[in-house]
């Protein structure tokens, strides 16, 4: 696609000296009101060094470039020269290269097959995987379809918590209360209620403390009785995430957890001594951050027993050391936030400043569900199963409201339910805190999940009840008269489909995938006007055709950016 703003920048730069390219291009502004150009020059800057008022010198370079092919009409306004793009060339160029693209629309290599780990999920073993997990699963999730669509050598990777002392307080419970059967079928509950019949004991019977503390450290010693309990914990609690994963159709190229890090730390806590980082503070071993004002980072205990953030050091440069990553990304809740800085800041003192240079963490807030929103089956705990489940239940309700035939009505369900409550998710500005609201969440008509699907099923349909004819002709730019395709509700579209590559990029470069999500919803808006403004499948055989090639394009913009989502995009819905 031609890249205006850069066409624009050369013309202009070649009428003035004053300024270099690279600066005219960061100047160039794009309107909020389509009444004031497709693009604008803002004069203020070049009135100082011209010593002329910024609204001739806007007159002037009104007059050098208006002839241009670029442009259908440049006007000054103020201290602003206007430009307006030829809406047929505008039309031509983006509807073109969306079709000839396909489902690599949006794709580009600017990553260069750089390595670039995501880090994401990263549920805790025998820990509810709960409604809050939802959010480093999804963002992350599309946080690695975006760098891969960016040309980026993805690599995924599920830090699994599944290490720490509280293993030795499990292994405690299961040998004192617990029961085969009972992990069997319902591994993460039973598993949590041992550990929560574990803490209630231990008032009575401070003894079972000391106990959990035998069989840790039995188990970091790699005791096969200890290991053997703690890996079918692990393998059962497996089992269950892969069950929402497999909803989610989410997966991930390594489950490296914590304890794939158990024996990798004493390299570590040798050079933090070494290299005269780590002090003792009441028996235990700390690395003292404050003259960085992050505090103390606490590295060994008292004990002995390692911590979460030494298995974090090791993975770090285990990470950099086997797949030399370019970015190692972190998404995980902003509660962690000061974890993460103590993490980068330690190995940069340690001397793995590449390591540490190319970490980065994503924050994300936290989600509260509205009251009675749920019922909490397991006591306050929500899970995302059961998020899911209900999901797929409701959205199959209301399709079968909406339409009593409607065929594949459970497929359709799954790939709405779900697809609704991750849009959710990924619509939201990442750091803010919200508020889960079934009412939201499942609206057809708001801006959400099932809105872009429905769109893009609308457009799907159109081109269902076109002559297969006039649809073969779309699908082939030289046979579109571009002309047909200038109106205020087309050109519209095809200003957003335009910008979609773009917003693409800025989503990777931001950590932000609600980008993405707000302009499709954008796209779907303005693809609904287009609908309703214009007769599509009309009586002019030229005009039929235009219109069906940017239906086209709307449909492949939709579905490629609900696939960057981690979303579906439903033929029928
Ligand atoms: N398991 C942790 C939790 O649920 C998240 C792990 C984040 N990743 C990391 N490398 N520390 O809170």
């Amino acid at each position: 696609m031609i890249d205006f703003k850069d066409s624009i920048a050369k013309l202009l730069a070649e009428k003035l000296p004053e300024l270099t390219e690279a600066e005219i291009k960061g100047m160039v502004e794009i309107p909020q009101d389509q009444k004031m150009g497709d693009y604008a020059f803002p004069c203020f800057r070049l009135a100082k060094i011209m010593h002329k008022a910024p609204q001739q010198i806007a007159a002037g370079l009104a007059e050098e470039i208006k002839d241009s092919p670029l442009f259908a009409k440049v006007e000054q306004v103020n201290a602003y020269l206007n430009m307006f793009i030829s809406r047929e060339e505008m039309s031509k160029d983006t509807v073109s290269e969306v079709l000839e693209q396909g489902d690599a629309f949006g794709r580009s290599d600017i990553g260069g097959g750089k390595k670039v780990i995501v880090e994401y999920s990263s549920p805790n073993i025998a820990k509810p995987f709960h409604i809050g997990h939802i959010r480093s699963t999804v963002i992350g999730n599309s946080l690695n379809k975006i760098y891969d669509a960016l040309g980026y050598d993805v690599f995924r990777i599920n830090h699994l918590g599944d290490y720490g002392t509280q293993f030795g307080k499990m292994i405690c419970a299961y040998r004192h209360w617990g029961n085969k059967e009972d992990v069997e079928r319902e591994p993460i509950k039973t598993l949590l209620g041992y550990y929560t019949k574990f803490h209630v004991e231990v008032e009575d019977h401070p003894e079972l403390e000391d106990e959990a503390r035998a069989i840790f450290a039995a188990l970091e010693k790699g005791e096969p009785e200890e290991v053997a309990l703690w890996q079918w914990f692990r393998d059962e609690s497996l089992k269950e995430f892969n069950r929402v994963y497999k909803m989610l159709d989410i997966s991930f190229d390594s489950y490296n957890g914590e304890s794939f890090y158990s024996d990798k730390m004493p390299r570590f806590e040798q050079e933090l001594e070494d290299k005269g980082l780590m002090v003792e503070s009441q028996g235990a071993m700390v690395v003292d951050l404050e003259p960085y004002k992050l505090g103390v980072a606490l590295i060994k205990k008292s004990d002995g027993s390692s911590l979460y953030i030494t298995r974090d050091i090791a993975a770090a440069v285990y990470r950099k050391e086997t797949y030399n990553f370019y970015k190692n990304i972190y998404v995980v809740a902003s509660q962690q936030s000061l974890h993460f800085q103590q993490l980068f800041k330690i190995l940069e003192l340690m001397g793995y400043e590449d390591c540490a240079h190319g970490c980065v963490h994503v924050p994300f807030g936290l989600v509260r569900l509205e009251a009675g929103t749920m019922s909490t089956r397991h006591g306050r705990v929500v899970f995302l199963e059961d998020v899911l489940n209900k999901a797929v239940e409701k959205t199959k309700e209301i399709i079968l409201e909406k339409n009593p035939n409607a065929e594949n009505v459970d497929e359709i369900a799954h790939q709405v339910g779900i697809g609704a409550v991750v849009f959710n998710e990924l619509s939201n500005n990442r750091i803010k805190d919200y508020v889960f609201k079934w009412d939201h969440v499942l609206n057809f008509d708001g801006e959400t999940g099932p809105y872009v699907q429905y769109t893009h099923a609308r457009c799907c349909s159109l081109l269902r009840k076109a002559e297969a004819a006039d649809v073969a002709k779309a699908a082939d730019p030289a046979s579109i008269d571009f002309s047909y395709l200038t109106g205020d509700a087309a050109y519209d579209l095809v200003k957003l489909l335009y910008a979609f590559p773009g917003v693409i990029e800025q989503a990777g470069e931001r950590y932000e995938p609600s980008l993405v999500a707000r302009h499709i919803v954008d796209i779907a808006q303005s693809f609904n006007r287009f609908y309703h403004d214009e007769h599509i499948i009309c009586d002019n055989a030229d005009e039929r055709v235009a219109k069906l090639a940017l239906v086209t394009a709307a449909k492949t913009a939709i579905k490629n950016g609900l696939a960057h989502l981690g979303i579906h995009a439903p033929e029928r819905m």
